[in-house]
Parts: C-alpha cells; sequence; structure tokens
C-alpha cells in the first residue's frame, strides 16, 4: 500500500508540478541557465496532463485524492489510464540531456523520503549518477520499498529530528510534504537539521501554506495537519543564512505565469533556499521577473 501511496492521480510525480519543481532544481545546479527553456516546457506539459486527468475525472464521476481504500484508489487509476501513453515524455527527454553530462555529482539527503516517492523519477530523468543521495525516512515499510524499487542509491531508515551526519555534510537537503505533519517544536528541530546539514541550499514543499503572520497548528491524533506561514518559513531561513529564494505559490504562479486557472491544492508552495545564488538565478519559475 505505502509504494503506491502519494504517487498517483495529481500526485504522480511525473506530472506533479511541485515534483517537478524539485527536480528542475537539481537539474538547475547540473545544467545551470541552459535548461530553462526544457524546464518551461515541462511545467506546460505538466499543466496539459493535470488538465486531462481533471477533465476525465469528472466524465468519470470520480473524486481525485490520496487513498488508503482500494477501490477508492482504483478509481483514481482509471482516470490515471488517461495519461499513461504520455506522462513519461519529458522524464525521457532529461534523461537524454543527463545521460551526457560529465560532471561531480551533487550530494543531497532527502527528509522523509517515503518508497522514494521522488527518487523514482529523480531515476528515470537520468538525475541517478549525478547525486550522491541519501534517503530517509521513519518508516521502515517504505525504506524497504525504497531499497528494493531502487538498490543502486542510499535509503535508511531515520528520523529526521535527529540525524548523524556532520554538520555541512551535504550540498542540497530536499524535503517534501513534511513539516506540516510535524509538531511545532518538531518542525523548528527538522528546520534547524536541515539548516544545519546543507552547505549550499534546501529544497522544500509545502503542502499547506499560507501568506500568514503565524502558523496555525491543527492536530489530527498522531500527527498534525498545520497550516504553516510563508514569513515565519522565510524568517527561519534568513536567520539560517539561506537568504537567496525562489518562493513559488505555486497556484498563484500557474494562474498568472501559465494561464491556468486550476489547482488540486491552492496551499501549495516550493521554497529554494541558498546560501548563495547557484539554482535561483538558474530556473525560469519566477512569479515576477527577478529585479535587475
Ligand atoms: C506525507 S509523507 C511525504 C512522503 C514524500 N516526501 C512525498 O512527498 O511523497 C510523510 C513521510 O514522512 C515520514 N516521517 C514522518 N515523521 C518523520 C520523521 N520524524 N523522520 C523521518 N521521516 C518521517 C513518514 O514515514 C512519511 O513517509
Amino acid at each position: 500500500m505505502l509504494d503506491a501511496y502519494l504517487v498517483s492521480g495529481y500526485q504522480n510525480p511525473r506530472i506533479n508540478v511541485q515534483s517537478i519543481l524539485v527536480r528542475h532544481a537539481l537539474i538547475a545546479r547540473l545544467l545551470g541557465a541552459e535548461a530553462g527553456g526544457l524546464m518551461e516546457d515541462e511545467i506546460r506539459f505538466a499543466v496539459q496532463l493535470n488538465e486531462v486527468l481533471r477533465t476525465r475525472a469528472a466524465d468519470l464521476g470520480v473524486k481525485m485524492g490520496t487513498y488508503r481504500n482500494p477501490v477508492k484508489h482504483a478509481a483514481v487509476r482509471r482516470v490515471d489510464a488517461g495519461i499513461a501513453d504520455r506522462e513519461g515524455e519529458f522524464t525521457a527527454r532529461w534523461r537524454e540531456r543527463l545521460d551526457r553530462l560529465e560532471t561531480d555529482p551533487v550530494s543531497l539527503i532527502e527528509f522523509a523520503c517515503g518508497s522514494a516517492n521522488d527518487y523514482r523519477t529523480f531515476a528515470e530523468a537520468g538525475l541517478g549518477p549525478h547525486l550522491d543521495y541519501l534517503g530517509v525516512d521513519l518508516s521502515e515499510k517504505n525504506i524497504a520499498n525504497a531499497r528494493r524499487r531502487h538498490p543502486e542509491a542510499r535509503f535508511e531508515v531515520g528520523d529526521i529530528l535527529r540525524l548523524p551526519p556532520d554538520d555541512g555534510a551535504f550540498d542540497y537537503v530536499v524535503a517534501s510534504d513534511i513539516f506540516e505533519h510535524l509538531s511545532p517544536e518538531a518542525m523548528e528541530r527538522a528546520l534547524d537539521e536541515a539548516m544545519r546539514l546543507a552547505r549550499e541550499g534546501l529544497i522544500l514543499t509545502f503542502f499547506n501554506m499560507a501568506d500568514a503572520p503565524d502558523h496555525e497548528v491543527r492536530r489530527r491524533r498522531a500527527y498534525h495537519w498545520n497550516t504553516l506561514s510563508r514569513p515565519r518559513i522565510e524568517d527561519r531561513l534568513d536567520g539560517g543564512g539561506f537568504g537567496t529564494r525562489l518562493v513559488i505559490p505555486v497556484a498563484r504562479w500557474l494562474q498568472r505565469v501559465h494561464g491556468y486557472p486550476h489547482s488540486y491544492n491552492r496551499r501549495a508552495w516550493t521554497i529554494v533556499a541558498e546560501r548563495e545564488p547557484r539554482i535561483v538565478p538558474a530556473v525560469p519559475h519566477h512569479l515576477e521577473e527577478p529585479s535587475a
């Protein structure tokens, strides 16, 4: 169940815009600004395929979501069948570019990597050989799934609140859809750990963030479903020395820059934060034109 969780429907990392933005950040670090045109093409492609899912779900009467229930999950997979022949187009195109690249690998730790949810498309897009990658997750089952899928990469059971590696042990820390699930204290600690470990920067995906002055804490049984304050997170990043940032309110950006008015999640944000500008100037995904 975990192996198929969070990777179907709009969460499918081949067409999920936030998963694509994480790949673009890594690709920008490897290829620089020359890859910007293909990145914009991939966002347009993702918008098209998201729209195919949206209209097909409406036609089939399926409510899209992330389900453990097998019947509901199967309905989402019926919607997914509508993009099966196209969804791998861009991972194949990146692979052509990245297979030819000769450069030192970028070291990366991914917090809460699930069952290699995003790593599977890192590998498909040809990023694998260019990353010195470690994925960490609290769940042994997730790590067993990740290792089975990708024996060539490193995955370890671990708690992102207390990680053994030395300060600055990795170039980048990637963390997707985890901070909102932690208590406020644990979230602060995980953010400290991310900033402690990252030599160059952080690539962060949030599923529930708002332009509000404070975090909104919501406890749900054993975990949390908090709304994080964008300015408070940015203050923390400033405090840690990660002052070069790309901050993308995903739905607003898709609407304004790509003319796409629909979104499965209006509270999704992606933030790339660096000590020095490496990735941020090399991606074309700015809400406004960067000022001169
Ligand atoms: C919502 S899932 C996100 C998975 C993946 N990053 C993605 O975006 O699809 C949250 C993940 O965080 C993991 N997790 C929760 N608390 C953790 C902790 N303290 N340390 C490491 N992993 C944790 C869970 O096991 C789960 O795989």
